[in-house]
């Protein structure tokens, strides 16, 4: 049966949902979680691993891992795997075509319509690089839709937003923040002024200060290990993974305990959630300035929105919805999964765009429904009685479709002449959906990337926030961090000998399993 896949490959976790029959689920990505880091592994001899198998392997080959490839998307700069040069659109192709690839492997054929999301804030030359992902990775046609936009179309399915309606994104994630303002339209959101973002600044950097704040407690003993010394990295290694713990714990507790296992010592560090909050103050603060400055650039005033949506797994920090909401006086919405609802609005609204297309697609029939000339029917079915060869429905056949991988395809012939009837048939469709009203959806549909934003003339002024900024000694003070270009080098990798032995590895809060994703 036909179906939907969204994919949200974040900076540090990749997410996809699955939507069928109005309904929208998460696929389970991982052996036990349905997100997995967004890491990817090339091995010497070619194999390519990603999520969870690339991340338990990324010990044993800390030269060849890349992490939060997503911050340095646009950087012209490759990324260094194993002394070979890779482009972060090539690395992010292999992290979508594994989900691709897992799902339609469970799913017994490929997804009739995927949509994939980028940040909002993304200029006109990261999009289009991004826009090279989907064909790197072997796919077909997918749809681009950007990640507030998502959220809000998540958003929407469970609570009712009137026409009009305003509402604000927030996105803390794992390794950058986004703030955009929206508003309903007949299909979908529009974006209103310019997304702001900080590039900088996520989950990662918490991580490093909850870590740095250990080793400051311990007077400097994580950063005096030996760098050589395999035991050395392993702890590090667990500590860093205890950090990660401690800080996703603190959203649910008033203090922890990071459990410190070094050679040669063995001890604990309590951290309370007070003294967490109080060195991530800063950074949540530059937040809302960011939030506050898009809402600026909207010309639209806090006390018009319906709501602030938190998204992001980091907003599950109990400060984020405290401060948010404090200083916009409005309230905010932060789902269970807070990290689930872009990849969850991606596939619904992909669906939505599929059904649109299929009924202006039946409004046109009569005209458009020209056999193609005898023996050019291609592998995707474009003559109207055969089935097409992807388990599509008639209906979501008529949206853009996700051709199978290179490696998947049994097609051969001229793909793209064959194509060509249904895609005008589509183009008939959605123009006729457009003057029917459809605009928003029918127009993104068809130029298979979302519209950018339309910008006020009028430059964004900074809000500073208004509170003091109590500042610890391991206080985050978010800056944008000019991303390093070697596999070795984390974009936060603070300094001194920590960041050497730890220059690698970055660790998620995942448990690791084995998955073998594909090959080169
Ligand atoms: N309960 C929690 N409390 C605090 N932080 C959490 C919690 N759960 C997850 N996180 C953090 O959320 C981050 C991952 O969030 P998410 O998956 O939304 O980011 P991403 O999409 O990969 O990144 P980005 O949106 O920046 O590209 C990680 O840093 C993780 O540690
Ligand atoms: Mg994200």
């Amino acid at each position: 049966m036909s179906y939907g896949l969204g994919v949200d490959l974040g900076t540090t976790f990749t997410a996809a949902a699955v939507a069928r029959d109005g309904r929208v689920e998460m696929a389970t990505l991982g052996d036990h979680t349905d997100a997995v880091p967004s890491v990817v592994l090339i091995r010497a001899d070619g194999t390519v691993l990603t999520g969870e198998a690339a991340e338990r392997r990324a010990a044993a080959e800390p030269d060849r891992v890349a992490r939060s490839v997503k911050r340095r998307f646009g950087d012209p700069v490759p990324v260094i795997l194993g002394g070979t040069s890779y482009t972060a659109a090539a690395l992010m192709a292999h992290q979508l075509r594994a989900v691709a690839d897992l799902v339609s492997g469970r799913e017994g054929g490929r997804p009739a319509m995927v949509t994939l999301t980028y940040p909002a804030n993304w200029g006109p030359y990261k999009r289009k690089l991004f826009a090279q992902v989907p064909g790197l990775a072997g796919l077909g046609e997918v749809r681009m839709l950007t990640e507030p936009e998502a959220a809000a179309a998540h958003y929407a399915r469970s609570a009712h937003l009137d026409p009009g309606a305003l509402v604000a994104v927030y996105d803390l994630g794992g390794g950058t923040f986004d703030a955009t303002v929206l508003r309903t339209a007949e299909r979908g959101f529009d974006i209103l002024g310019r997304p702001q973002g900080i590039e900088g600044l996520g989950g990662v950097d918490f991580d490093e200060a909850v870590f740095t704040h250990v080793d400051r407690a311990l007077d400097g003993a994580v950063s005096r290990l030996d760098p050589a010394d395999p035991r050395a990295t392993s702890a590090a290694i667990r500590l860093r993974r205890e950090c990660v713990t401690a800080k996703e714990t603190l959203s649910a507790d008033t203090e922890t305990t990071i459990a410190v296992l070094l050679p040669g010592l063995q001890t604990e560090v309590r951290l309370t959630r007070g003294e967490f909050e109080k060195m991530i103050r800063p950074a949540i603060d530059a937040t809302i300035a960011s939030l506050r400055q898009a809402l600026h650039s909207a010309r639209i005033d806090p006390r018009q929105l319906h709501t602030v949506l938190l998204v992001g797994g980091s907003s599950r920090i109990p400060m984020v919805a405290h401060l948010v909401s404090a200083e916009l006086g409005r309230p905010t919405s932060v789902d269970t999964h807070p990290k689930h609802a872009i990849a969850l609005g991606a596939a619904a609204a992909g669906a939505e765009t599929a059904r649109a297309a299929a009924a202006a697609a039946a409004a046109v029939v009569p005209v458009s429904l020209t056999p193609p000339p005898a023996g050019k029917a291609g592998p995707a079915g474009t003559s109207a009685p055969a089935p097409p060869a992807a388990p599509a429905a008639s209906a979501a056949a008529l949206a853009p479709t996700l051709a199978p991988a290179p490696a998947l395809a049994a097609s051969g012939g001229n793909r793209h002449r064959s194509l060509r009837p249904r895609r005008l048939l589509l183009v008939s469709a959605l123009l006729i959906a457009a003057l029917a009203g459809g605009g928003t959806a029918a127009t993104r549909a068809l130029s298979n990337t979302t519209q950018p934003p339309t910008h006020p003339t009028t430059p964004a002024t900074s809000h500073p926030p208004t509170h003091s900024h109590p500042t610890a000694h391991t206080a985050i003070h978010p800056s944008t961090t000019t991303p390093t270009h070697n596999a070795t080098s984390g974009t936060n990798g603070g300094s001194g000998t920590t960041a050497r032995i730890l220059q690698a590895i970055r660790f998620t809060s995942s448990p690791p399993s084995l998955a073998v994703v594909g090959g080169t």
